[in-house]
């Protein structure tokens, strides 16, 4: 099995204590950052644009994970890895430009990630694989954080890493939603590598420990 990377989620921090709670994962081992941008149309919720993307990006040494939650990202890839997005990751579900969406991220000079949402065919993800770093699979219906994590995301983690183990090794698998104590074993050990936790970290008084107790839960 490859590292486990647990990525905390701006989206539930306080974006009044933002350096100083970023510091606090960051030093509790934290190596990913992920964060949520939503157009309040893809998505029922509106959330941040490329400044608060830079403000993170000044206040962490992390790898940046930019998850565009917002209709033809295409158009705005070029702003979030100015703003200083290590990887952009856009919805098969928000253009029909799917692969023109994926080459602005590559041109752009970012690691690029595809996401699907819970009932979204995985063929896209397999047709995508030879063009793509990361493969995102929403546990939750993109939109909110502190939702509850939808069972059948495992599935689809098992199915994917079979394809990828066969076909693009070096493609992680995300997962992102409803990521806690509880459910973050069976999520780690169906294939995620990557695993997106926001309430479940943010929501805490001590975010460093969250942290920590997450990573003990993803390898018991
Ligand atoms: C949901 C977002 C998630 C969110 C996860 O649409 O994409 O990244 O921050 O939040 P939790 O971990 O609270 O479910
Ligand atoms: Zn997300």
């Amino acid at each position: 099995m490859s590292e486990t990377i647990i990525a905390p989620s701006v989206l539930a921090a306080d974006l009044g204590r933002l350096a100083e709670q970023l510091a606090a994962v960051e030093e509790a081992g934290a190596t990913w950052l992920h964060v949520d941008v939503m157009d309040g149309h893809f998505v029922p919720n509106l959330s941040f644009g490329a400044p608060v993307v830079a403000a993170v990006r000044r206040a962490t040494r992390c790898f940046v994970d930019v998850h565009l939650m917002i209709e033809a990202p295409e158009r705005w890839v070029e702003t979030f890895v100015a703003a200083g997005a290590d990887l952009v990751s856009v919805h098969a579900e928000a253009t029909p430009n799917v692969h023109r969406a994926l080459a602005a991220i590559r041109s752009a000079g970012a690691k690029v990630g595809l996401a699907v949402n819970p009932l979204t065919p995985l063929a896209i993800v397999e047709e995508a694989l030879s063009e793509i770093d990361l493969a995102l699979v929403m546990s939750v219906d993109p939109g909110f954080g502190g939702q509850r994590y939808l069972p059948g995301a495992n599935v689809r983690l098992e199915r994917l890493r079979h394809l990828r183990d066969a076909r693009a090794p070096h493609v992680l698998l995300q997962v992102d939603g409803g990521i806690d104590e509880r459910t973050i074993g069976d999520a780690r050990r169906a294939g995620a590598d990557v695993l997106v936790a926001g309430s479940a970290i943010f929501g805490s008084d001590d975010p460093g420990a969250a942290f920590a107790r997450l990573g003990s839960a993803a390898r018991s």
